[in-house]
């Protein structure tokens, strides 16, 4: 990393959580993630989700072709599958040996998104986790209970008590993501387990805390699963993300929605930070004070833990800012535009990226 203050140079970094859709809204985005990150882990939750090997095929070439030509030798979109209760064991070992499946994601039923085709019993998929254990294949968890009688603001705390320290008691050997942590809770559960859990932390969880949501009013733009916390579980999460520990790394969530799926009387859950993603990043390590460890949180913790090798190219970071527009207007396809609202909306933020339009 070179570090002359007015400009940052590292290797070039990955997204290990992602939400890119399909049809003309992976048209819309997909080019905001390619040109920051060489890889990115592309969440299976569409509708219907990717639970087969053909699947993530077929949707891995839906995301090249989506990309601008100059970009498809550059980004590699690596795929996951979908775990529901009756997907066989034998179809995840093929698309992992096949090199369709890098991962596999965990959705308990309810938890999010199109989740609801997700797991409901632990138990059910035994069988899949004693093989992605055997095989090597990490296993990334939505980690949130469903049970509507368990506060929202508790759920994560609660799953990792209740199924992620029996689930890693069962598997000691399963590679685990606990993705977009939100609490101290999990902050220190992640540090103080084993070598082969880590966990992704997202650029909003460690912007804002809950009170983003309610500010002046009722603010969709700001509300995801997990949804943010108290001030004192964002303060952890800046800590762990710039602490170095190799244990924590970089996963955006970026999941777009409409804006008019967001601001509606039942908003969708969900932030879209692609746009400005690593600049965002780069702010919060300044602030930290940690910009020198950006790189090993954003390009190389993520790539050792899945075994997978470093990126050989780099990025230049500028300090001469970027204003975060209020409202994107992006084009989907032949004649039609999608309204997004980007997080940092109407933000200047200190950070630019050199040389790469994100459309
Ligand atoms: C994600 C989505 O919209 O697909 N939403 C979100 O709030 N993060 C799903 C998810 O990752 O929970
Ligand atoms: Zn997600």
């Amino acid at each position: 990393m070179s570090d002359t203050s007015r400009t940052l140079t590292i290797r070039r970094p990955d997204d290990w959580h992602v939400h890119l859709r399909d049809g003309a809204m992976l048209q819309a985005v997909v080019d905001h993630t390619a040109r920051q990150f060489a890889r990115a882990i592309v969440m299976p939750n569409l509708k219907p989700p990717i639970t087969s090997v053909d699947q993530a095929r077929s949707y891995r070439e839906r995301i090249l072709q989506a990309l601008r030509p100059e970009r498809r030798d550059r980004f590699t979109p690596l795929m996951t599958a979908y775990l529901t209760e009756t997907i066989a064991a034998q179809e995840l070992e093929r698309g992992f040996t096949e090199k369709v499946f890098t991962a596999a994601k965990l959705y308990p039923a309810g938890a999010t998104t199109n989740s609801d085709a997700g797991v409901r019993d632990l138990k059910a998929i035994t069988p899949v986790l004693e093989t992605m254990e055997r095989i090597g294949m990490p296993l990334l968890i939505h980690g949130e209970v469903t049970d509507p009688g368990i506060d929202i603001f508790d759920r994560e705390a609660v799953f990792i008590e209740q199924h992620l320290e029996p689930l890693l008691r069962r598997h000691p050997a399963l590679k685990v993501v606990l993705e977009h942590i939100t609490t101290a809770d999990a902050a220190d559960f992640v540090t103080s387990g084993p070598a082969n859990l880590a966990a992704t932390i997202t650029p909003h969880h460690l912007h804002i805390n809950r009170n983003a949501m309610f500010l002046g009013g009722l603010r969709p733009d700001f509300y995801c699963l997990p949804v943010a916390k108290r001030e004192r579980h964002r303060l952890a999460l800046r800590a762990a993300a710039t602490s170095g520990n190799p244990k924590f790394f970089l996963g955006t969530d970026s999941a777009p929605h409409p804006r008019g799926a967001k601001e509606s009387a039942c908003g969708c859950a969900g932030i879209y930070n692609a746009p400005y993603a690593i600049e965002s990043y780069a702010q919060v390590f300044e602030q930290e004070g940690a910009l020198e460890r950006l790189e090993g949180f954003a390009s190389v913790f993520g790539p050792r833990f899945y075994g997978l090798p470093l990126n050989k190219g780099s990025i230049t970071l500028i300090r001469d800012g970027s204003e975060v527009p209020a409202l994107m207007e992006l084009s989907a396809g032949a004649d039609s535009t999608t309204l997004l609202v980007p997080f940092h909306a109407g933000e200047d933020l200190n950070w630019r990226l050199e040389d790469s339009p994100a459309s």
